[in-house]
């Protein structure tokens, strides 16, 4: 039986791999330019640690995650986000000692359980940046200005930035209460998971696709409405620092985000292009989270984008595919041999060069190098080579002009790295 990938879980294949290590360049080239670090952390953590940090009752932890025992009986869990794993690492290794600030970004495959469908995978990945140790609002709108700046740079247009608050540990229980009072009267209306939802994490009724519980929640109070005046004042700031860097957004009170950590702000970025899974990114403000999870009280905020999503939105006229920059047609034994020769060559001065390995026709070898859209093709032919001479064709505007072999390697490298 052909053995095919988990559902899913995709390979992301040559054509399209240029796309992805453009994205990745240039967060990269961005983050860093902001003073944010990478940091590579494990793909499995104890499961501990995302029950305490996400929240034993949402959907990542109750649904999502794939958790294993490993041969010695400890619960593994396959990372569904990274801001737990990140925070975990700055406390294991006392990053704080150094400097409280740390920034950092991380880039690599989560996972999560959810049903695949356009956008929504099993295996997906995401770009994640954090701010440990600032509780500034000031920071929120830097983290926030980052990212907007980050979307553009790869060619994103038409996004919307969503901003909420969801309060603190001091303003959100009396929320909960609140909204718990408020669906109780209409818990009629709530399929079996919101009616436990109501319950265990109210919040997340906010996030269910029932239309019914759509319509309950419809005119639910809003958590703006319970926060308080610290709160207030530090979402004010968020604004204020985000109109003075021109930066537009709407305000979403209907935003609660899928995981338990997060205080105060809260945000998102939306595509209406990208159908029902419309959001690039989520982010917000946690808090709490290191002490959850048994750390220091450090605060945090940062984001995730989902790069399937922002891949699938990039500009369709760009080209990211790397074509070889020249073929050498060599047809014949003894060209063979100097074009392995001078293919080598080329390849060590990081030219993309290619040449046909099974001693093929001259017509033949012409034809592959037209399928892979070489730049150039040199002509390598027995005769011309005895005389020193070869042929290099511009593939584009299909010039020719005849090289001498001396210094062949120079004259090949000016061309094709001015080009
Ligand atoms: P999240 O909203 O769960 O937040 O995920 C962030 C982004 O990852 C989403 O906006 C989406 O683009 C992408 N994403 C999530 N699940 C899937 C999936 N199953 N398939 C494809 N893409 C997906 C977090 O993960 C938080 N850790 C973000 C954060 C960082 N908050 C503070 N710091």
């Amino acid at each position: 039986m052909e053995i095919k990938a988990i559902r899913g879980f995709n390979d992301i294949l040559p054509d399209e791999i240029g796309k992805w290590q453009f994205v990745e360049k240039t967060a990269r080239e961005v983050f860093e330019g902001f003073g944010f670090s990478e940091i590579r952390i494990p793909i499995a953590e104890r499961t501990e640690l995302f029950s305490r940090g996400i929240g034993e009752a949402t959907d990542i932890v109750e649904k999502e995650m794939y958790t294993f025992a490993d041969k010695s009986g400890n619960f593994l869990t396959l990372r569904p986000e990274a801001t737990a794993s990140m925070a975990r690492a700055y406390l294991e290794h006392q990053l704080y000692s150094f400097d409280p600030v740390a920034k950092l970004y991380c880039i690599g495959p989560m996972f999560r359980y959810e049903r695949p469908q356009k956008g929504r995978y099993r295996q997906f990945y995401q770009i994640d940046a954090e701010v440990f140790g600032v509780g500034n609002p000031v920071v929120d709108a830097e983290v926030i200005l980052m990212l907007i700046h980050f979307l553009k740079r790869v060619g994103l247009e038409k996004l919307e930035l969503q901003i909420n608050s969801l309060g603190c540990r001091d303003c959100r229980p009396r929320y909960r209460d609140g909204l718990k009072a408020y669906l109780t009267e209409k818990s009629f209306q709530l399929c079996e998971d919101c009616r436990r939802r109501l319950q265990a994490n109210p919040l997340r009724i906010f996030d269910c696709k029932v239309q019914t519980c759509q319509e309950a929640i419809a005119d639910a109070p809003k958590v703006i409405d319970f926060i308080c005046d610290e709160c207030d004042v530090h979402f004010n700031r968020v604004k204020e620092y985000l109109g003075m860097a021109d930066l537009d957004y709407i305000l979403n009170p209907r935003m609660v985000r899928g995981l338990d950590y997060y205080t105060r702000t809260a945000f998102e970025v939306v595509s209406y292009d990208l159908g029902s899974q419309n959001a690039v990114t989520g982010g917000g403000r946690y808090d709490n989270l290191f002490q959850e999870i048994g750390g220091l009280d450090v605060p945090g905020i940062g984001f995730a984008i989902g790069m399937e999503r922002l891949i699938s939105l990039l500009p369709k006229d760009k080209e990211f595919i790397r074509h070889p920059d020249l073929f050498i047609a060599a047809p014949g034994k003894e060209t063979h041999k100097e074009a392995y020769r001078l293919a080598n060559q080329l390849h060590i001065e990081g030219i993309r060069a290619e040449f046909d390995y099974e001693g093929k026709s001259l017509k033949s070898q012409m034809r592959r190098a037209d399928k892979l859209k070489a730049r150039y093709v040199l002509i390598l032919g027995e005769e011309e080579l005895k005389k020193g001479r070869v042929v290099l064709r511009n593939m584009e505007d299909k010039s020719q002009e005849e090289l001498p072999m001396d210094n062949l390697l120079n004259l090949l490298k000016s061309k094709i790295i001015h080009d």
